[in-house]
């Protein structure tokens, strides 16, 4: 395959840009000469060379809410959103607390084969938060599990999280915890603040996050472990984040395309597309972790793709369930809220979609520089196509986006896995056994 007239990272002068057997053999101005035949050629005149997005955080309900999202579906959405690689979150049905399910995980994943599906393991036996679940055992099968996570629920109880936390360094795997305070949460529905208190909505207090971020900071610098934020969104935990660091503690956070764009303004119409968990901030929050992204404080960009079906979201905004969808959209959000206000150029892009999202959790494929004999796994963006967005035309079974009828920047046009197209021009392309071309 040859990729014409790209521009790496955005920088520089076009080039091109030759794969062969799932590596990048030659970058170049004239690499194609001789090639003529027998090459699949990508004219990308205008567009930027990735590597391809690594989302740590995506629920994909299969086993479970198969009328929500399957693994085919949500395969599907990540390659038309430029991923070459997701972490599908524990808190299916069945849990994902042992390796007969991590492994269905991961195999189904490579049989659809649009992405490459990680499954994340529970800590806890059921997420109940009081068993440690069989980590060595998920770590050693055919999945590979290399993140443990009760996302959904905190790992709240100090012991088992302080167990968690040595167990993990001794396997060599990563913890990624829920912030969430369950006894400051209880029958929480939105922000704690002004505007929750004027539309009768119970709060949830940003100590809730913050507290638990703080003990597990401490937790890790003792286990002598690392540990993983899911989806930071206070400006609190943007500064236990530095000051964690400036006590060299292992200690990384994500945040979420959501968190960057909207605040808890979005309430006021009681639509529950807008719950989510944690939920959307103030303002100054949003400015906190756009700053907190930019500066390296906080480490990558996770999408917490979270599919819910109608009768789940389209009711009283205290029943629905806490969840957006974001793998289709997350590059535009992130275009919208840090390239276009200058917070982020593409290379800053790269970092914070693939390049360190795929070092916390130790992939070596993944998140690779641009460069002769890299895997190809990589992402072509158009930096000045606008879309808007309409959620059934979304690859997920569920519709559920808080971006309805925005008018967004930037636009995947091409994911590439291990130098096959998985997705072009918002068509995916399954391999060819599976009838794909
Ligand atoms: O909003 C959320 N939805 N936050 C979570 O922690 C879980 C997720 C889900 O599974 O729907
Ligand atoms: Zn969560």
């Amino acid at each position: 395959m040859l990729i014409k007239n790209v521009l790496l990272y955005g920088e520089g002068e076009p080039t091109d840009v030759l794969l062969a057997d799932g590596v990048i053999v030659a970058i170049g101005a004239d690499v194609g000469t001789g090639h003529d035949s027998d090459v699949e050629l990508i004219d990308a005149t205008g567009q930027i060379l990735l590597p391809g997005f690594v989302d740590l955080h995506t629920h994909l309900r299969e086993p479970g809410r198969e009328d929500t999202e399957t693994i085919d579906s949500g395969s599907a959405a990540a390659a038309l959103g430029g991923y070459t690689a997701v972490f599908a979150m524990a808190n299916t049905s069945p849990v994902a607390d042992s390796v007969v399910v991590t492994d269905h995980v991961w195999r189904r994943g490579q049989e659809v084969g649009l992405v490459d599906v990680h499954p994340v393991g529970a800590v806890t036996v059921g997420l109940e938060g009081r068993q440690l679940a069989e980590m060595a055992t998920m770590a050693s099968g055919i999945g590979g599990v290399r993140m443990f996570s009760d996302d959904g629920h905190c790992v709240d109880d100090p012991l088992i999280m302080r167990r968690a936390l040595e167990y993990s360094s001794s396997l060599g795997v990563l913890i990624a915890q829920h912030a969430e305070e369950p006894r400051l949460t209880v029958g929480a529905v939105a922000h704690e603040g002004p505007t929750a208190s004027r539309l009768g909505l119970a709060g949830w207090p940003r100590a809730a996050e913050e507290s638990i971020v703080a003990r597990d900071a401490l937790l890790a610098r003792d286990a002598g472990a690392r540990v993983h934020i899911c989806h930071a969104s206070t400006a609190g935990t943007v500064e236990l984040m530095k000051w964690a660091r400036g006590q060299g503690i292992a200690i990384t956070a994500e945040v979420t395309p959501h968190h960057l764009l909207l605040d808890d303004s979005r309430l006021e119409t009681y639509d529950a597309v807008n719950k989510v968990n944690p939920p959307l901030r103030e303002a100054s929050d949003v400015a906190a972790l756009r700053a907190g992204l930019a500066d390296g404080t906080i480490d990558c960009v996770a999408t917490d793709h979270a599919p819910h079906a109608e009768q789940d979201k389209c009711c009283e905004f205290a029943a629905a369930r806490p969840g957006m969808l974001g793998l289709e959209t997350a590059l535009s959000i992130v275009a919208t809220t840090m390239v276009r206000t200058g917070l982020l150029d593409w290379r800053g892009v790269a970092r914070v979609m693939s390049e360190r999202p795929a070092e916390i959790v130790g992939l070596d494929d993944q998140g690779r520089s641009l460069e002769v004999g890299e895997p190809a796994n990589l992402v072509l963006v158009d930096p000045d196509a606008e879309w808007t967005v309409h959620g059934p035309d979304l690859a997920s079974v569920s519709h559920n986006t808080p971006y309805e009828a925005m008018r967004l920047p930037a636009r995947v046009t091409t994911t590439i896995l291990r130098g096959r197209i998985t997705a072009r021009d918002g068509e995916t392309r399954l391999p060819a056994r599976l009838g794909g071309r």
